[in-house]
């Protein structure tokens, strides 16, 4: 047998949350809702998907490279010049190039202990040391990830809102974070979840590009525009990163229906309104209700909810399963006695609220 790369041993495959058709074959249930993969349960914008149907007619041709005409619609949307942009198959693409382009083998990478978990998996890969860090109430420890940095230390990834825990890190606190970094130590602020936040205390990322050359921003249309499938996220730093990372970029990465469909969906203001005033009203109605049984939660400013079961998480996860509802299990995630659920829609709040109700009570818990 060809031997893989060594570092390959070390890396698993990833595990996504399980697909509604897999659990539909499995147990013979025709109806299954899934709140596992922080999807957007509203779907896409109807202006993205008739940009995509248009788009249809050219695919026979090659994307642009670069994504020039999403690059000058998120510029005016974002009010950032163009050259500041990098897209990706996804945001997943983007944190693979940093890697891949920034990590020698030997270099340390700090992150979260409890964070998006490709951040290490593409450490990984590259040869370099990922240095996890322990969290403080499901929340980024700056002050330890601060102290976690050395002469070895290349680059620091700090997950806002944090994905699983859904949890914001401080305006002030991440500013003085980010004045205490080396400045060749690069500083990746992910924020897939971005348009979710409802804080005051969150820093806008975007105003401070200019002060910290070292900073990469992530964002995706994913998520709050509902396009998981298309793959599309974008990176925003200084043109000189940029240009590094156009270099071991994929030439055709971001196809042409993803490029089209992000362009409309910048545009569909009514999409984004209607996915966030939908999510407000679905965390609320959860929070509530898991006040109501006594568990706590980390706040969240996502469209997810990680919230504690105490006793028997992994067996109220197959519960669930048996009851045709999908969730992600706290013990994948460093939390074993707590699930992260997806904010659904109405009906699937209420069915996933009766469906822990039963288990609960069958437990006796
Ligand atoms: C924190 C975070 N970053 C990045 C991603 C990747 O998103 P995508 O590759 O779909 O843009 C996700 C997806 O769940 C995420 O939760």
């Amino acid at each position: 047998m060809v031997k893989p790369r060594k570092q390959m041993a070390e890396v698993a495959m990833y595990s996504p949350g399980k697909p509604v058709e897999e659990l539909q074959r499995e147990l013979g249930l025709s109806h299954v809702i899934k709140m596992a993969s922080n999807e957007n349960p509203y779907g896409s914008s109807p202006k993205a998907r008739d940009a995509m149907v248009e788009e249809m007619k050219n695919i026979h041709y090659y994307p642009e490279v670069t994504a020039p005409v999403l690059g000058d619609a998120l510029s005016t949307y974002l009010n950032v010049t163009p050259d500041r942009f990098i897209f990706g198959n996804g945001s997943d693409e983007i944190i693979r190039m940093l890697t891949r382009t920034y990590v020698n083998p030997g270099e340390e990478v700090v992150m979260a202990e409890v964070t998006f978990p490709r951040y290490r998996t593409n450490v990984l890969i590259e040869g370099g040391v990922p240095v996890t860090v322990p969290m403080k109430q499901g929340t980024h420890d700056l002050e330890a990830m601060k102290a976690a940095i050395n002469e070895r230390t290349k680059m620091v990834f700090v997950c806002n809102p944090n994905n699983p825990t859904g949890t914001i890190v401080g305006e002030q606190e991440l500013l003085d974070f980010l004045e205490a970094l080396p400045p060749e130590v690069m500083i990746v602020l992910d924020e897939a979840y971005y348009e979710y936040v409802h804080s005051d205390d969150y820093l806008e990322s975007l105003h401070v590009l200019d002060r910290f050359p070292n900073l990469v921003i992530l964002r995706t249309f994913s998520k709050v525009y509902g396009m998981a499938s298309v793959r599309a996220g974008y990176g925003i730093t200084q043109p000189e990163v940029v240009q590094e990372l156009l270099k071991g970029k994929e030439p055709f990465n971001v196809n042409r229906l993803a490029q089209a469909g992000a362009v409309a969906a910048l545009g569909d203001h009514e999409f984004l309104e209607h996915t966030l005033e939908k999510n407000k009203e679905g965390r609320l109605y959860l929070e509530a209700a898991f006040q109501r049984m006594g568990l706590s939660f980390f706040p969240t400013h996502t469209n997810f909810i990680m919230v504690d079961v105490k006793k028997g998480a992994a067996a109220v996860h197959q519960s669930l399963l048996k009851q045709g509802i999908i969730i992600r299990p706290g013990h994948m995630m460093g939390y074993p006695s707590m699930l992260r659920v997806t904010i659904g829609t109405t009906e699937e709040n209420e069915h996933f609220i009766q469906a822990l109700e039963n288990v609960r009570n069958e437990a006796h818990v």
